[in-house]
């Protein structure tokens, strides 16, 4: 088999052996690459047009109790300035992200343990009561079943949580021995039970990740059924112990993009911010690699440079309302358009129209 042979078969099946799989990664050409692209455009706009689907950020806390080795806001980082939005902070933003056309919140915080349980459920029901037409997504780390069913039944309907890496040696690499791949993945079979439309997620190029960890996990994603995938390079950031480690490639994300497309045809794959981070027309890249989400960030302005995961961020000066139009503009220019709706994924648009 030869790379264009490989890739046709994996839009094909949705799925390719590990060997094929393996070689396509390791041995694709600039051409390869654009047959793959253009394969994974095809396969979106099957699904979901030229629609690009907004979903507005909101970092709403930086504290968190965990301590993962690759990230700006891990707990023991001293100096990371710390702030936590008050409830009507929160809701300000929504209300302000709803008059900027969008319909998808995605609250993110670090596992900040101020908030009880009640505090969230309030913002999301708050939230869901001035917009019914929005969908909320929680991003908020490991918590209980009781928790995410509180936050469920409060109307948040979607949930993005990582994985990172699905090999547990590699976890542990990048993770205090607290933290396990066992029990990220037992949280993400909770919420997909509880029935979250689920998102999960790795970073590209992350420190020790070999070419079969990003197998196990394109077949982990694959087998979890995941509804988004998250992926974006990893990006060093300065007070970590890997702040001398490489970023991660464009080439690599983009690969990744393209074949998660073909793999999982329906799924939504955003082009993240730290792809805008390492190239400057990265997110458009993105898109026109198979992605269809974009999350520009909603958090009111005198935070943002403070919910710093990696260093570099983009975004960090502008106004909602100024990222917004620059995103716009941006999506413009791939021949794709911003869609103004919650945009679900395929499986649940399918069946909101069977039950008309
Ligand atoms: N570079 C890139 N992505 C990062 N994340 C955390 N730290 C970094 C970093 N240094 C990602 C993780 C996490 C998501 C919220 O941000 O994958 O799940
Ligand atoms: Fe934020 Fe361009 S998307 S400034």
């Amino acid at each position: 088999m030869n790379n264009h042979e490989r890739i046709l078969k994996l839009r094909n099946d949705q799925t390719l052996e590990r060997e094929e799989l393996r070689t396509l990664l390791q041995t694709i050409t600039a051409e390869d690459e654009e047959f793959l692209y253009s394969n994974a455009r095809q396969v979106r706009e099957k699904y979901y047009g030229k629609d690009v689907y907004l979903r507005g950020i909101i970092e709403f806390s930086n504290y968190c109790r965990n301590d993962c080795y690759y990230c700006g806001i891990r707990k023991s980082n001293a100096n990371a300035e710390r702030y936590h939005l008050t409830k009507e902070e929160v809701i300000a933003c929504a209300d302000q992200g709803y008059d900027l056309q969008f319909r998808t919140f995605v609250l993110q915080s670090g596992e900040d343990m101020s908030y009880s349980d009640e505090d969230i459920a309030d913002i999301v029901r708050e939230i869901r009561r001035r917009h019914p037409d929005t969908a909320v997504t929680l991003s908020i780390g490991e918590r209980s079943r009781e928790s995410y069913q509180m936050w469920f039944d409060a109307g948040a309907e979607r949930y993005l949580l990582r994985q990172e890496t699905s090999d547990p040696e590699h976890y542990r690499k990048l993770h205090p021995a607290e933290l396990t791949i066992e029990h990220r993945k037992h949280c993400l079979d909770m919420l997909k039970e509880i029935g979250y439309q689920v998102g999960c997620g790795i970073m590209v190029d992350s420190p020790y990740q070999t070419l079969e960890n990003i197998l196990d996990d394109l077949y982990y994603m694959k087998d979890f059924g995941a509804d988004m995938i998250g992926i974006g390079p990893f990006i060093p950031h300065k007070d970590t112990r890997f702040k001398d480690e490489p970023a991660g490639t464009l080439e690599h994300t983009l690969h990744l993009l393209g074949v998660i497309r073909l793999m999982l045809p329906e799924v939504l794959l955003p082009a993240t911010t730290a792809l805008g981070t390492i190239d400057p027309r990265g997110r458009e890249k993105g898109i026109l690699a198979g992605a269809n989400v974009v999350m520009p960030n909603l958090s009111p302005t005198s935070v943002r440079s403070k919910y710093l995961l990696y260093d570099g961020k983009i975004c960090t000066g502008d106004e909602a309302a100024e990222c917004r139009s620059c995103m716009e503009k941006r999506i413009s220019t791939t021949g794709y358009n911003v869609k103004v709706s919650k945009g679900d994924a395929f499986r649940i648009q399918k069946n909101a129209l069977k039950s008309l």
